[in-house]
């Protein structure tokens, strides 16, 4: 059931003290000070793109003449959208929040925006409050009473605590007892027509229009007002008028932000008439990948990577690289390795961004550090990034989707993927776009070390650019690709199966699979599968085996028939004219035949597409699988 608050009084109800522990968020935010056009509508709008984030319960606050008005709801917008159906429509500034949580159940209480216990203050929080035990036990203590599970209710309180008339000096004191990760969006009562914006450690950007001043969690949310963005940085406040945004430090110190011009336009954030912004997305790589390639290839086969920030002299210098990543992003940094040691012949290693901030590892400054995030904002890769630097003294360098984000702006060096918003939740095209860009950053290495000749660059370069007419050819199975799903859709289980560089794509496969359908489905190297999940293998199960042609064909060939003799299901990724592996298989899917060097970059498309198509027909919400989150900003 929605409520509509009226934050002149504090009608929410008392859940009593937390016993359920911290509600972390990983939430998207937005606001509004609009000179005269209702934000309404706006808000909601920006909130459907910013779902993606969070989509368990979300609210909006808008101001009117008889004072801030807010509805919130569990579960997704369009629920929002209903509740707010009946109420008046005209206010002009107004803050939104949809939110997602790990622990506490999604509730109307626990939902954003919070307003403080006098009813003067309203936040949307995105983040955790480290130290909101003790901030609220002391609040509590001199009689605030507080009406949600979460660790966020303690911010408009301690704003409202901190209130001497100076609402950019309450929100400063509240911002300085504050421990943690936040982006925030703040509106007072006494003080219409203004939002307050503040990050530290989680996303929050500016947009500037020239009748209203908006501030999202993503530029994406904005774009349809606005183009031209100011990024916060960790440790700066916004205050927005309808006419002004004027930016500090925490401490007040005034600063000038530059903005910038985003080059996305709002239908490219839109799903251009796909069912799904996942299938869309899969459909974009040929584009994803031409993008990518444009200026980062010179005349003389030379790699330009403009913002790649260490010299060659430093380049040469590095004595081992270390990749850190999660989830997906650690799978392209693995199918990195193979290049990194391949073409420029330096020592590799990869491990996943969660493992490396709580381990030992061995560093110095000779070692490069790359940090693959499509997001620029998930935790556990910013946390390694860091402990890199500053523990260590690596070089490090991100390889980023989201201009501005956290990561991109703390690596020494950046490559931008150019993939564009990825809203689905399951990663697909930022995938080929961080597969490019280490793909180029190997070759810039090699270069710089002297590791490839200058007959094998231009080689390779000349078959990287080929690759996007090799994934428009690989989306053409999509029609076989629909017909296999048909087949296994109802399966126990499933296997993936590669060796060398695609090794790594059947992990991938797998992680696709298991996030949208909810079937199980395990990634293995194809040498290993007869030292344990060989006994696994029968007609229940089917087992994708990536067998396009290339140096370990002939290996792979071997374990399709390894488990054809035991009466396995196999589904082949194979090339034109395959006749071995063909012959074994119970389906096969066909792609272009490329270098192999180059093949994970067509040979993941076709199992995008079964993940997608055995998701739909089995009923499942592909863009927004159940318990995961697309920025995964909290540990
Ligand atoms: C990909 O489909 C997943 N949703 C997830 O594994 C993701 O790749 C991971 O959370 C890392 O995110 P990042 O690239 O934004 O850092």
């Amino acid at each position: 059931m929605a409520a509509n608050l009226n934050a002149s009084r504090v009608p929410i109800l008392n859940l009593g003290p937390i016993t359920r522990g911290v509600c972390v968020t990983m939430c998207g935010i937005i606001g509004c000070v609009s000179r005269r056009e209702p934000v309404v509508e706006l808000l909601l709008r920006g909130l459907k793109r910013l779902e993606y984030r969070g989509y368990d319960s979300a609210g909006i606050a808008v101001e009117y003449p008889s004072g801030i008005r807010i509805t919130r709801e569990v579960g997704k917008i369009r629920r929002l959208e209903d509740a707010v159906g009946a109420s008046p429509q005209d206010g002009t500034t107004g803050v939104g929040h949809t939110r997602w949580a790990t622990h506490g159940k999604p509730s109307e209480a626990n939902a954003h925006p919070h307003v403080s216990a006098d009813g003067r203050v309203v936040v949307a929080h995105n983040g955790i409050i480290e130290n909101y035990r003790d901030l609220r036990r002391g609040l509590e203590s001199r009689g605030i009473v507080f009406c949600s599970e979460t660790d966020s209710e303690v911010i408009p309180n301690l704003i409202a605590s901190h209130d001497r008339g100076d609402f950019p000096a309450a929100v400063r004191a509240a911002l300085a007892e504050l421990h943690g990760s936040f982006a925030i969006a703040v509106m007072h009562h006494d003080h219409p027509g203004v939002v307050i914006g503040a990050r530290k450690d989680s996303p929050l950007i500016v947009g500037i229009a020239s009748d209203r001043m908006l501030l999202a969690s993503d530029a994406a949310a904005m774009l349809e007002a606005t183009r031209e963005m100011v990024f916060l940085e960790d440790g700066d406040m916004a205050v927005l008028t309808a006419e002004s945004a004027s930016f500090s430090r925490f401490d007040g110190t005034k600063v000038l932000r530059p903005s910038v011009t985003i080059s996305w336009d709002l239908a490219r954030a839109e799903k251009s008439g796909f069912e799904h912004y996942m299938l869309k997305e899969i459909h974009e790589q040929p584009q994803v990948v031409s993008d990518a390639l444009l200026g980062a290839i010179g005349s003389g086969h030379e790699v330009n990577l403009e913002q790649i920030g260490l010299s060659d002299e430093v380049l040469r210098s590095l004595d081992r690289m270390c990749i850190v990543a999660c989830g997906t992003s650690w799978h392209a940094g693995l199918v990195t390795k193979f290049w990194l040691e391949r073409f420029a012949r330096i020592s590799s290693e990869v491990d996943y961004a969660s493992e490396f901030r709580y381990r030992d590892p061995v560093m110095d400054s000779r070692t490069g550090l790359i940090a693959i995030s499509q997001s620029g904002e998930t935790a556990d890769t910013l946390a390694a990034l860091r402990r890199a630097k500053t523990d260590f003294n690596a070089r490090t360098l991100g390889i980023c989707n989201v201009q501005g984000a956290t990561i991109a702006r703390e690596c020494d060096g950046l490559i931008m993927t150019h993939a564009g918003p990825e809203i689905g939740v399951a990663s697909t095209k930022a995938f080929t776009g961080q597969l490019v860009a280490g793909f180029l950053l190997s070759l810039k290495l090699a270069a710089a070390r002297g590791t490839l000749s200058p007959h094998e660059v231009r080689r390779l370069t000349d078959q990287l650019r080929r690759v996007p007419q090799w994934i428009a050819r690989a989306l053409e199975s999509a029609d076989a690709v629909r017909d296999v799903a048909a087949s296994v859709a109802d399966a126990r289980g499933f296997l993936f199966l590669g060796r060398g560089a695609n090794y790594p794509v059947a992990l991938e496969g797998a992680l696709k699979l298991k996030e949208i359908s909810y079937m199980h489905a395990e990634g293995y190297p194809a040498g290993e599968m007869k030292h344990g999940p060989i006994a696994l293998i029968d007609e229940g199960l089917p087992v994708v085996v990536i067998a396009t042609r290339g140096p370990v064909y002939d290996k792979v060939a071997s374990n399709v028939e390894e488990v054809r003799a035991r009466g396995g299901r196999v589904i082949a990724i194979v090339n034109p004219g395959d006749d071995r592996v063909s012959k074994q298989a119970s389906a096969i899917i066909t792609v272009p035949e490329t270098d192999p060097l180059l093949s994970p970059m067509i040979n993941v498309v076709p199992l995008q597409l079964l993940a997608y198509e055995v998701a739909r027909i089995r009923g499942c919400d592909v863009d927004q699988p159940r318990n995961l989150a697309k920025s995964v900003t909290v540990e």
